[in-house]
């Protein structure tokens, strides 16, 4: 079965009642619903891991490195120091899209910069829910 990781971190979980006013209503349960919808044409699945702790989703990219063909990650404010996340992205071997449902650059000065954006594939920003769509297919076309 050809499987897709969908990584979030610190504070993701509380998606839905999380300053609603910034990134919408949406569930990570929802969230993960849109990009299983997007990818189930395909025939692929999605495996969705959401951790407040750095070192966990450092082992969920180990763990997935070799079951899944790409990944959708929004750090949360790891994007900004997450330097040990990023040593495990850049030992992922398939393509991955940095996502963040507020447009980062909009907002404070200390959002501005990502460790781990250079080496993604892409980055989506600024559309909420809709940016884990978007980079579900652009997964997608990656893999054609
Ligand atoms: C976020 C943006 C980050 O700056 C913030 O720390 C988050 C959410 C987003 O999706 O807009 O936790 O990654």
């Amino acid at each position: 079965m050809t499987t897709v990781l969908l990584l979030n971190g610190p504070n993701l979980g509380i998606l839905g009642e999380r300053e609603p006013e910034i990134y919408g209503h949406d569930t990570l349960d929802d969230i993960a619903g849109f990009v299983a919808d997007e990818v189930a044409g395909a025939g692929w699945k999605v495996v969705s891991i959401q951790d407040d702790c750095e070192g966990e989703l450092v082992r969920a990219v180990h763990a997935h490195r070799s079951s899944t063909v790409g990944a959708i990650v929004n750090p949360g404010a790891l994007m900004m120091a997450g330097w040990s996340l990023r040593d495990a992205l850049a030992a992922y071997p398939a393509p991955w899209i940095e996502v963040h449902l507020s447009n980062v650059w909009a907002r404070e000065q200390f959002r501005h910069e990502s460790v781990i954006a250079p080496l993604a594939s892409g980055v989506i920003v600024g559309f909420g829910s809709l940016g884990y769509r978007l980079a579900a297919r652009a997964l997608l076309r990656l893999s054609e």
